[in-house]
């Protein structure tokens, strides 16, 4: 994964839901392999930390499965008109790696997170990246 962009890449929405520019998606149902069922599991801790740190620019919403459950804790970035990406092997201490990404992502203009600058555990986390609608109207 290098990050390169296609060549035709979206234009970028300046806004998303309640105004923000980039929505992280944090899964509260995640817990690691071998954890118990106690509760609140490890994904509600982490999606508890990111919120409480977003800040102006960065919408964060639980979800309670991004399907991925096997590669530990989870997260998506989601911004209007853009890439959606989804992230795993995250920990409890991954807040600010994903917010981090997040405001990174606000400040794209090409519709992608940008390869460089981002945290490490959003590059070795990649499960996958999702275009946006937009970008598939003119497709065959
Ligand atoms: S429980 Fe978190 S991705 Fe399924």
């Amino acid at each position: 994964m290098t990050g390169a962009s296609p060549s035709r890449a979206a234009q970028p929405a300046p806004e998303g839901p309640d105004g923000c520019g980039v929505t992280l998606l944090v899964c509260s149902s995640c817990r690691r392999e071998g954890d118990g069922p106690e509760v609140p599991r490890p994904g509600s801790r982490l999606a508890d930390a990111v919120g409480a740190a977003a800040g102006c620019g960065v919408a964060v919403r639980r979800v309670a499965c991004l399907g991925n459950c096997s590669r530990g804790l989870s997260a998506a970035v989601y911004r209007p008109g853009c890439w959606t990406y989804v992230f795993g092997g995250l920990d409890e201490a991954s807040g600010g790696d994903l917010l981090a990404g997040a405001r990174l992502f606000a400040g794209s203009s090409d519709g992608f997170m940008p390869w460089r600058g981002r945290p490490e555990a959003l590059k070795r986390g990649l499960i996958a990246r999702v275009p946006p609608i937009e970008l598939l109207k003119d497709l065959p």
